[in-house]
């Protein structure tokens, strides 16, 4: 059977041969047992309703033994023989090009040079899922193989709940993940109704088949380093920057310190991890003694050379022996999983990789007491920096929320604040989303380089032809970017899909992909799929990260995610996605995306100048309504623009009146 009669087939007929666990994939670790004996048999109904009655005598012993000893079913048996990447678009079956753009996204995400887990269909972040088990993503790609114009998918947690009769304006797929009722969505309600298989967790990029490996947060950590530096009046060079993880996106920390200019030490305690990266060349030298690592950061710094250094070990050590050996650091940062802090995403230090793994499957209660532990050990050596002048910020991992609950002194003494910033506070928030700027991106679906490189020019001459008349408040982030987009051929950035990430706000947004569907109407260029990251200016709310630079308590409602995911659903997008969860955690977020199709063709132009500019400037409304100055500016000049916009803006009140009171 060649590649497109096996995704026509969906879930074979006759069952494929058992697959052995193959120990030299990075998997996923296993999960906690949390469900009671008559869940368990829940959860195996639901997994082999999938199935027909003939094959469940087979598969109930094998994904009762997988609920076990992984603690989800993953149904490992019925993974694909064939390679697992973006293939050119039109090696995909289908009735629809829309349809076969999204397939070529979904093997993108599980990749096995993308994804963090492939066997567990795990993209990034430890548990941002594709999809729940092989089965649903045997029977999605069926059903994107079949689809017409006239069709949606309709997407529940990676189930494919079918196709439904729409329009060839509505989007092609609408995908929810983790949508809970809200008493219910908490870490250890997701943990028990994600091994029942009803539920999973999307990420952001994951289970929006919008992930294009690391270089998406290798763009905005570059941003947020350059700002940070910028912040504290120090030249990137000679300045350093200490922080943790090579995992998903983590692992683009090296890489962003590196395009910088700085000296960067991450520190890793999974050695998988750490090989992937340097092997990857995304960071320069490994060191596993602290005493080698302390003499090597000091003649770094010293040379100012840019350099990035993998720790091996812990990142607890690293603050601690810094701070005894007088090393300053100029930024400080963490990036372990801690949205997912009970589960692997943090290792506890003084436990070896090995033990912390045997502990959290084996004894949930001990190792959460050990995390706690490690988390206030590891503020405390921060806040010796920090007075020593340190800049840390928190890099919306949920470093300080867990940390301020595991009882590290990390509280401003208003008790309500934490002691230090969220990136989105100081730099992305009021420098970027404020103004409308957010990673936008788009894939080159024929899977050619050289259409890569034709969009990255046209991208620059765009934003160069831009910045000659913005106004002096973007100029900075009209200069990031394009300095960026010219060097990113050089900083060789491609990981899976031909893709390329870019900050621009909505007109710049707009004027790019217009370019573009003008590209490919002339034959220059084939499809190009648009879409972007949550972690953008309108499409997630979440009071840790994204909209933590909104004061007017309204930083607790999710309005504004959920706004958008709708008007881009009716504006055009070629799918969206809303997910409870995403960065910071379960229950502490929702965010949403799109992914839009351009194919050169009047409808998709139609199509992006109704979403795009929707699609931004809904958040600068919000924003400019909880009275942020930049967002009000932007707000203000985008309807001058068009008087079609007319938004409500906020009055001030005089503080001498309020505080009268
Ligand atoms: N600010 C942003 O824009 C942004 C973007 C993406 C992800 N994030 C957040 O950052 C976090 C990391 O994401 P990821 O995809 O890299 O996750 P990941 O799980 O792939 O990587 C985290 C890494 O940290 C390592 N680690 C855990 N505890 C450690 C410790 N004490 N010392 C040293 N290493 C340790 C783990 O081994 C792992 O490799 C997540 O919480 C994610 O939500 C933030």
């Amino acid at each position: 059977m060649n590649f497109k009669e096996q995704i026509k087939q969906g879930i074979p007929t006759e069952l494929p041969s058992p697959k052995a666990y193959d120990p030299n994939i990075n998997h996923a670790p296993k999960r906690k047992d949390i469900l009671s004996a008559e869940e368990k048999k829940l959860a195996l109904r639901n997994a082999l309703r999938y199935f027909e009655p003939q094959h469940h005598a087979t598969l109930l012993p094998e994904f009762q033994n997988e609920l076990e000893t992984y603690g989800r079913i993953y149904m490992y048996r019925l993974r694909p023989e064939y390679k697992m990447y973006a293939r050119p678009v039109s090696e995909y079956p289908g009735k629809c090009e829309q349809a076969k753009a999204i397939q070529l996204m979904i093997q993108n995400n599980l990749d096995y040079a993308v994804a963090q887990h492939p066997h567990e269909l795990i993209t990034y972040g430890g548990n941002g899922a594709v999809f729940q088990n092989w089965a649903q993503y045997l029977l999605t790609m069926k059903y994107l193989s079949e689809m017409t114009e006239d069709q949606t998918l309709v997407m529940y947690s990676g189930h494919p709940q079918g196709l439904f009769p729409s329009h060839k304006d509505a989007p092609r797929v609408v995908v929810t993940n983790g949508m809970m009722i809200p008493n219910y969505s908490k870490q250890d309600d997701w943990e028990k109704f994600n091994a029942l298989g009803v539920t999973q967790y999307g990420q952001m990029t994951a289970g929006s088949y919008m992930y294009i490996g690391p270089q998406g947060i290798v763009h905005g950590t570059t941003i947020t380093l350059l700002n940070g530096f910028r912040k504290i009046n120090k030249d990137t060079h000679g300045g350093l920057f200490v922080t943790s993880g090579l995992g998903g996106m983590s692992g683009a920390q090296p890489k962003a310190g590196n395009i910088a200019g700085c000296v960067t030490v991450c520190a890793e305690v999974n050695k998988k991890a750490t090989e992937t990266r340097h092997s990857q060349g995304w960071v320069d030298e490994v060191i596993s003694d602290l005493d080698e690592l302390t003499s090597r950061v000091k003649e770094a710094v010293a040379n100012k050379e840019t350099v990035s250094i993998a720790y091996d070990g812990n990142v607890v050590d690293v603050w601690e022996k810094f701070d005894k050996e007088n090393v300053h650091i100029d930024l400080g940062s963490d990036q372990t999983s801690l949205h997912n802090p009970w589960a692997g995403g943090y290792y506890p230090v003084e436990l070896s990789y090995e033990e912390a793994n045997e502990m959290m499957a084996n004894n949930p209660e001990a190792f959460k007491a050990e995390v706690q532990k490690s988390l206030r050990r590891q503020s405390e050596a921060i806040n010796k920096h920090t007075a020593k002048g340190t800049y840390f910020f928190d890099y919306g991992n949920a470093f300080l929320l867990e940390a301020s609950r595991a009882g590290a002194d990390v509280m401003a003494e208003n008790n309500i604040d934490f002691k230090y910033p969220s990136y989105v506070q100081d730099i992305m928030g009021p420098m970027c989303f404020d103004y409308g700027f957010g990673p936008f991106r788009w894939v080159c679906a024929s899977g050619k380089p050289e259409d890569l490189v034709i969009t990255d020019q046209i991208a620059c001459d765009v934003l160069e032809e831009m910045k000659k008349t913005s106004p002096p408040e973007i100029q900075q982030q009209m200069a990031d970017n394009i300095q960026w987009i010219k060097g990113a051929q050089e900083n060789k950035l491609v990981v899976g899909s031909q893709a390329r990430i870019l900050y621009a706000d909505a007109e710049g947004r707009i004027n790019i992909e217009n370019a573009f569907n003008k590209a490919i109407s002339e034959g220059k260029i084939g499809m190009v799929v648009l879409g972007r990251d949550h972690h953008d200016v309108s499409g997630t709310d979440s009071p840790y990260r994204e909209t933590s630079n909104i004061y007017d308590g309204s930083q607790f409602t999710a309005d504004m995610a959920i706004q958008n995911v709708i008007g881009d659903s009716f504006r055009g997008a070629t799918w969206v996605s809303i997910h409870n969860g995403g960065g910071v955690g379960w229950g502490e977020v929702i965010n949403g995306g799109f992914g839009m199709i351009l194919d050169g063709s009047k409808d998709a132009q139609r199509r992006l100048e109704a979403m795009l500019y929707w699609d931004v400037n809904n958040g600068i409304s919000r924003r400019s309504w909880a009275r942020n100055d930049e967002a009000i500016f932007a707000i203000k000049r985008a309807m001058k623009k068009n008087p079609m916009l007319q938004v409500t803006l906020p009055n001030f009140v005089d503080d001498e009146l309020i505080n009268k009171m």
